[in-house]
């Protein structure tokens, strides 16, 4: 029954790490730590992270948040983790170590493996096992490259000695010294080698991608024991995992078919849960698992965009117009409508609808008046077309059904500005929650169920509180020119128009 306890959520992001320590039942903040790390560009689309900067990070965050919250370790009734989903790490066994560097999910280099293999025609096989198109995107030809790159290894991995996972996994070894080698079925569902369907490993994708099956981990449900760690001093039970955008899922309480999410952190996931029923897209979604509980699960069709956040960083460190994140919104403001300037993010491709890997950014619209203003607009306002883009995939896959408000959640969500424009766009109304650490609560709230400490989720949805809710205002045709400028511009934008 829910009770009075402490749990520690973990949520491993792509350029930075925090630790968030929640007080049960109620799963209110008591304190949280944040540190950012490195990220390697090494070539052109290539990203990596070093494993250990992962690692250090989780473990200082953890100890910071007890430490500002006064609580020792014995007090933390449970860990839950959410990580950046599809960054792919192999390590040794026998040392813990690594072999690579962690690819991130955002790296490009094997473009030109995946285009070979939708060439060959796999793309129907890869789909209704995985639900996933073939994109470099996910882990599967990720992990084939370092086993090519990396001398010895995939004789290693053949003989079993090295072992792959997804940041969790990587995370979860750590923490248990070894003793443990798994992950959830949503980090699971990310790799290219998971079959949706039967919730397994699909002895056909390790083959077509060239994955020894020695290597992957044991999945769990996301709400599971998953062994303990007695890292932070005394021993603590891991009892929750997921993939951050599933965790934010879970923490935005979107348990009901047709409620959406979309979170706006480096890139932008929006999650339409489908029920107890995959949904094949026929608009190049992707359809993937929403959240495992007690062996059952609950799918979800996902749009994901590569740089939301990632564009407001650009105008920041690339450009040096603004100062911090939340003065984009302000100087974005002052722009003349009329000055109208197109951003297509593509820094390292696109993602829904257009899957174009080779594809790079574009400006378009620049004129002799156009200045910082115009750029601050146009880089918040390519997250609000792009959501529009996978939200139109969205309702075409449902018949018109789902959708019909996002709940919304990430740094970005603070502009008011930003989400003004995201209703307007969209044309539908847009929720921003009281918690915007929905990552994280998702994370918690899962491992607070495990640990009998939080409610069951139909209760732990009533608990979820409006901060505002954005009504669209733009007239009608004004959207509609503003939404056609920008479809020109992805046209143009796209390595291969067509
Ligand atoms: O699929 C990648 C996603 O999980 C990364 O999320 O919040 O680190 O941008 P985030």
């Amino acid at each position: 029954m829910p009770a009075e306890g402490h749990i520690l959520a973990l949520d491993q992001g792509t350029t930075s790490t925090r630790a968030i320590i929640f007080r049960t039942p109620d799963l209110a903040p008591v304190a949280s730590a944040q540190q950012e790390f490195a990220q390697a560009y090494p070539n052109s689309g290539w990203v990596e992270h070093e494993a250990e900067d992962l690692w250090d990070t989780s473990l200082a965050v953890m100890r910071e948040a007890l430490a500002k919250a006064g609580l020792a370790a014995g007090d933390i009734a449970g860990i839950g983790i959410a990580n950046q989903r599809e960054t792919t790490l192999v390590w040794d066994r026998r040392t813990g170590r690594p072999i690579h560097r962690a690819i991130v999910w955002q790296d490009r280099r094997t473009a030109a493996t995946c285009a070979a293999l939708r060439e060959a025609g796999h793309a129907s096989a890869v789909a209704a096992s995985t639900g996933l198109l073939i994109d470099p995107y996910f882990s599967a030809t990720k992990i084939a490259w370092i086993l090519d790159a990396v001398p010895g290894a995939r004789d290693a991995a053949e003989r079993g000695e090295l072992a792959f996972g997804t940041v969790d996994a990587f995370l979860l070894w750590r923490m248990t010294e070894g003793r443990v080698h798994a992950t959830d079925a949503t980090n699971a569902a990310r790799t290219m080698l998971f079959d949706i369907r039967a919730g397994a490993w699909d002895p056909a994708m390790c083959a077509l991608f060239r994955v020894p099956m020695a290597m992957l981990p044991e999945v769990r449900d996301c709400a599971a024991e998953f062994g303990t760690t007695g890292v932070l001093g005394a021993p603590i039970p891991v009892r929750g995992i997921a993939g951050d955008q599933q965790a934010a899922t879970v923490g935005q309480a979107c348990f009901e078919p047709g409620m959406v999410k979309s979170t706006y952190g480096t890139g932008c996931f929006a999650l339409l849960n489908t029920g107890e029923t995959p949904v094949a897209s026929s608009h190049r979604l992707l359809t993937t698992i929403a959240y495992q509980l007690g062996g059952r699960r609950t799918y979800a069709l996902e749009g994901a965009i590569f740089v939301a956040g990632a564009a407001v960083q650009w105008l920041r460190d690339g450009l040096g117009i603004i100062r911090d994140a939340a003065e984009s919104g302000e100087l974005a403001a002052r722009s003349d409508p009329a000055n109208r300037l197109y951003l297509v993010p593509a820094f390292v491709g696109l993602g829904v609808p257009h899957w174009d890997a080779e594809a790079r950014g574009t400006i378009h619209g620049l004129t002799r008046a156009s200045g910082r203003a115009d750029f601050a607009r146009a880089a918040l306002e390519s997250v609000g077309y792009q959501t529009r883009d996978l939200v139109e995939a969205m309702r075409a896959d449902m018949g018109g059904g789902g959708g019909a408000v996002l709940r919304v959640d990430g740094g970005m969500v603070a502009s008011d500005w930003t989400m003004q424009f995201l209703a307007d766009v969209l044309g539908a109304p847009v929720d921003r929650p009281i918690i915007r650490e929905t990552t994280a609560l998702g994370a918690g709230y899962l491992a607070g169920l495990q640990a009998g400490l939080c409610p069951e989720p139909a209760e732990f949805a009533t608990r979820w509180q409006l901060d505002r809710r954005f009504t669209p205002s733009m007239p009608d045709g004004t959207r509609d020119a503003a939404y056609a400028g920008w479809r020109r511009a992805v046209q143009r934008t796209l390595s291969d128009p067509g």
